[in-house]
């Protein structure tokens, strides 16, 4: 029989034999999947296992220094990147879409590997690839092509040419999620949304300049922190906003104002596959476009993106 605090203690075990004295490295994205393979081979080696997490610069509002507490409090042997400006830079001045994903992917990999050879004789790389995972990057290199490159760092044990390890690749979601538990890691850090790699790239539309990163994590920050205060979080399975590359006309005082649009999107979902817009109440709505329109400079209009998965996406990228 399949339980969580079984399977902790035969991945453990196996994990312990497999590994031995070995040194291994893993990144951590602040996601559920990484955060359960760290904190288990964390378990199993101890400090043998090196954490690093990366920040691309393009994370939610103060999520970097957050999430890097919390694994440092959980006892994790993490390594802090701050890559803001590599990835600010490869990324100045393009707006395609799959160009975005590409960039941040192969500067990703970049300084992951930069950093996993500064540990001594590492031997493996630790990846949370989950079951759904595995399907999914066989589908993509068969007949049916993803739509978007989702898989960022595919290319990560190729370059790297270290055995792989992946503790979770037989385990669903919800699995996860029960193993993360049993593990005792917080119930807010295992039922956090799910956040794309490429982050706030793909929420903003066209070219991406540190302004706009800063418009868009006080935006987003404000609808992600009203969800959870008015205890509706729980009740989605994907929140964010997207900064859109237009203007409007306003009025504040006797002002004309010309300024930035932005959309709020709230899904419901089980897979991501397909996704119905969340009827968030009204009020709520309300209460959210107000605080963006006072407090955010540079936003004067805020929609609500009521389209559902097919035949939109969930990203806007
Ligand atoms: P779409 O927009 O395709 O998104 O309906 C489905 C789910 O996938 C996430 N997503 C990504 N995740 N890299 C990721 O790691 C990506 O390039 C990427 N694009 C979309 C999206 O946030 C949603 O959960």
């Amino acid at each position: 029989d399949w339980t969580p605090d079984s399977f902790v203690d035969s991945t453990v075990a196996s994990l312990k034999e497999k590994l031995g004295n070995d040194k291994v490295v893993l990144g951590l994205s602040g996601g559920v999947d990484s955060t359960v393979a760290g904190v288990l081979l964390n378990k199993a080696i101890g400090e043998n296992l090196t954490c690093i997490f990366v920040d691309n610069g393009l994370l939610r509002k103060n999520e970097y220094q957050n999430v890097l507490d919390s694994y440092k409090h959980m006892g994790l042997n993490v390594i802090g990147v701050d890559a803001k400006q590599e990835f600010l830079s490869e990324l100045a001045g393009v707006s395609d879409p799959e160009t975005k994903r590409k960039i941040i992917g192969r500067v990703f990999i970049e300084i992951f590997d930069k950093e996993a050879h500064k540990i001594q004789n590492v031997k493996w790389l630790a990846q949370g690839t989950i079951y759904p995972d595995v399907i999914e990057s066989v589908s993509v290199n068969g007949p049916s092509a993803t739509i978007k490159s989702h898989h960022n760092v595919g290319g990560l044990p190729e370059k790297m040419n270290l055995k792989v390890v992946e503790p979770l690749n037989l385990l669903f979601k919800d699995e996860v999620r029960r193993v993360g538990k049993a593990l005792s890691i917080s119930p807010a850090l295992l039922g956090r949304h799910p956040f794309p790699g490429p982050g706030l790239a793909i929420r903003i539309l066209g070219d991406i300049t540190e302004e706009k990163i800063n418009i868009l994590q006080e935006v987003d920050h404000i609808f992600i922190q009203g969800l959870k205060d008015n205890e509706l979080y729980d009740d989605v399975w994907q929140a964010g906003a997207m900064l859109l590359p237009v203007q409007s006309v306003g009025v504040m005082g006797d002002e004309r104002t010309y300024e930035r649009v932005v959309a709020l999107r709230a899904v419901s979902s089980t897979d991501g596959m397909t996704a119905d817009w969340v009827h968030l109440p009204y009020e709520f709505l309300a209460k959210v476009s107000n605080d963006i329109i006072n407090k955010v400079k540079g936003v004067n209009r805020v929609v609500y993106d009521i389209s559902s998965k097919p035949p939109a996406t969930i990203e806007w990228e």
